[in-house]
């Protein structure tokens, strides 16, 4: 389908729970977000159901996210069901503290491609941005989910004036001899911490500084249309790429292709713009499957042209929903 900005949306991200086993500095307040309760969260069946509609209207593409999705009861058997609906392409999105346990039978259950957060490759920072995540773990979930046959395997970076911006040239190595594709992500005032990550926001034309003054990097402009808003490079030579996503500066808007679902059941057009579409109380009044059509094409009309939050500076107190239950 094909907004009214003329972009083509065939990508929806799914959030299946807001809880998180970590509380990233930027994401969380230390003591957590207080969490849906369960009858609150959409149920695996009645996901699956508005992921088969938005198909029909053009979705080729979905990326399970959270918070954190691996902590959710009955992940792997929802994971099989989704890859059994013939998407195009089907990823998750995690925190990688799980993983080890869980590549093996997400792979068997059909999922191929994963992101996995990392903002550092120091146990104590990770651990301090984490708020006590231990890196060992995300590691060893990284070696398994590759030893599993994972591809593509992304590593998301969101980069952070003052804490890691010395660990990007580390980052774009890790691409070097393995077939990763690091991507460095602005940092985006989503939420309670949006001050906080303002004096936190570092420019990816930086970050390419910072890389161009040691490699060379080509760009890649073989993407696929359903690629979304990374722009890629490949250092010479390297086994993998590098990305970057410019979240923060807003010029991703106009490539902007998807729509989320919440994990409390609505359709959110923009994830920095307020409004959302209320799926979860129509499924529950057994709306439907025409009816539920026309409200996944609603919601997509609503999408606006660009950067709402970011231009409009007063503005950014609305965009008061956490990312954790957004999905990022
Ligand atoms: N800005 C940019 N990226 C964020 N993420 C979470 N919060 C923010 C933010 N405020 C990232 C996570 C994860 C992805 C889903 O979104 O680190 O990699
Ligand atoms: Fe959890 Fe991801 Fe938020 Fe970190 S960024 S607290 S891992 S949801």
């Amino acid at each position: 389908m094909i907004d009214s900005h003329r972009r083509e949306i065939n990508y929806l991200r799914v959030s299946i729970t807001d809880r998180c086993n970590l509380r990233c500095e930027y994401c969380m307040p230390k003591e957590g977000v207080s969490v849906l309760g369960h009858e609150d969260i959409l149920r695996y069946e009645e996901i699956l159901r508005v992921v088969k509609a938005s198909m029909k209207i053009g979705i080729v593409k979905v990326r399970v996210t959270g918070g954190e999705p691996l902590i959710r009861r009955g992940v792997v058997e929802f994971i099989r069901e989704l890859c059994s609906l013939g998407l195009k392409d089907a990823g998750l999105t995690t925190n990688g503290i799980l993983l080890e346990d869980f590549a093996g039978p997400l792979f068997n259950a059909g999922l191929r491609r994963i992101n996995i957060s990392l903002d550092s490759l120091d146990p104590e920072k990770y651990g301090k941005i984490t708020r006590g995540g231990d890196i060992s773990r995300v590691i060893r979930g990284i070696r398994t989910a590759h030893d599993a046959g994972f591809f593509p395997i992304k590593i998301n970076f969101v980069v952070l004036k003052g804490f890691n911006e010395d660990e990007i040239l580390p980052f774009v190595r890790l691409t070097l001899d393995k077939p990763f594709q690091v991507r460095f992500i602005e940092l985006m005032p989503v939420g309670r911490n949006a001050r906080l990550n303002e004096a936190r926001y570092l420019s990816n034309d930086s970050v390419m500084d910072t890389i161009s003054r040691e490699y060379t990097m080509h760009p890649l402009d073989a993407r696929g249309a359903a690629d979304g808003p990374a722009y890629l490079f490949k250092i010479d030579g390297a086994a993998g790429e590098i990305g970057f996503i410019h979240s923060g500066s807003g010029h991703i808007c106009e490539r902007c292709n998807r729509l989320r679902l919440t994990a409390d059941g609505h359709l959110r057009a923009c994830l920095l713009r307020e409004g959302e579409t209320d799926i979860k109380s129509a499924l529950r009044a057994g709306c439907s499957d025409a009816e539920l059509e026309k409200m996944i094409r609603t919601a997509i009309d609503r999408k606006p042209a660009g950067r709402p939050c970011i231009e409009k500076k007063p503005s950014i107190k609305k965009c008061g929903k956490e990312m954790s239950a957004i999905g990022g």
